[in-house]
């Protein structure tokens, strides 16, 4: 079996370290490369660079992550590779701590020394990055993101297309709804409404995600 990722950037770069940890673990692929249609470089990082015309060639050989961090972006390239034909595969790191109870959907990245706890759901393609603590019964939504560091309370519910940045901190029971983003540090102490960006002790909201975009260029 080969492994893409899709995305030959600096989460890409992240992914390969941890794909190759795993390989050492338990040997699980024969290759591992990016595909990218816009690096023009035929090797990054250390591994080869392919078009997606090129590994949609592998057929049943290949399955892919996605290695870009913004919510709308995973969703559109979970979309690509699936109009490709090629399957979606998890990205768990030795050191992470993910309960036999929990159920994780196809192309969920779980990063270095995070915890995800009984019963958690994690949909299709969430990214759980370094040192996160899950707690129990906490649903994330597909494609959503949290940043290193975050702490998210029992029985919380943070639906589809969310970015919960660096340090936040959610309490229990509580949701966030889709496409919203949580400032890095903030403190979630109600619930917060769908499209929307909050920051802040406690979170405030400071205006609408219109865009998608979590990152200045
Ligand atoms: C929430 C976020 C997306 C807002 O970005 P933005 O819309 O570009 O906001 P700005 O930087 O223009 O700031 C707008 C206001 O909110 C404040 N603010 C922004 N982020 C804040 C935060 N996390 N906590 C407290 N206040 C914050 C700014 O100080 C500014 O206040 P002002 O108007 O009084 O000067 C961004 O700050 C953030 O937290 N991104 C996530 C970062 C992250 O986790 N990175 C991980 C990379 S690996």
């Amino acid at each position: 079996m080969k492994l893409g990722i899709y995305g030959a950037g600096s989460l890409g770069r992240e992914l390969y370290d941890v794909a190759l940890r795993i390989n050492e673990n338990e040997y699980k692929w024969d290759e591992i490369f990016f595909i990218d249609d816009v690096r023009q470089e035929k090797d990054y990082y250390f591994c080869r660079v392919i078009k997606m015309e090129e590994a949609k060639e592998c057929g049943d050989a290949i399955e892919a992550v996605v290695g870009l961090g913004t919510p709308k972006h995973r969703r559109c390239m979970a979309e690509t590779l699936k109009a490709n034909h090629i399957r979606l595969t998890n990205i768990i790191d030795p050191t992470a701590i993910v309960s036999p109870t929990a159920q994780i959907g196809a192309g969920v990245i779980v990063m270095p020394y995070s915890r995800v706890s009984s019963d958690v759901v994690v949909e299709e393609n969430a990214l759980i990055q370094s040192y996160i603590y899950v707690a129990h019964d906490v649903r994330l939504g597909a494609n959503s993101v949290l940043s290193a560091n975050v702490s998210i309370g029992g029985n919380v519910h943070i639906e589809n297309e969310c970015y919960v940045g660096m340090g936040a901190i959610i309490r229990e029971r509580l949701s966030v709804h889709s496409h919203s983003i949580v400032g890095m540090g903030s403190i979630v102490l109600k619930n917060i409404d769908e499209n929307s960006v909050v920051v802040g002790n406690p979170a405030r909201v400071i205006r609408k995600n219109d865009s998608g975009d979590v990152f200045k260029r």
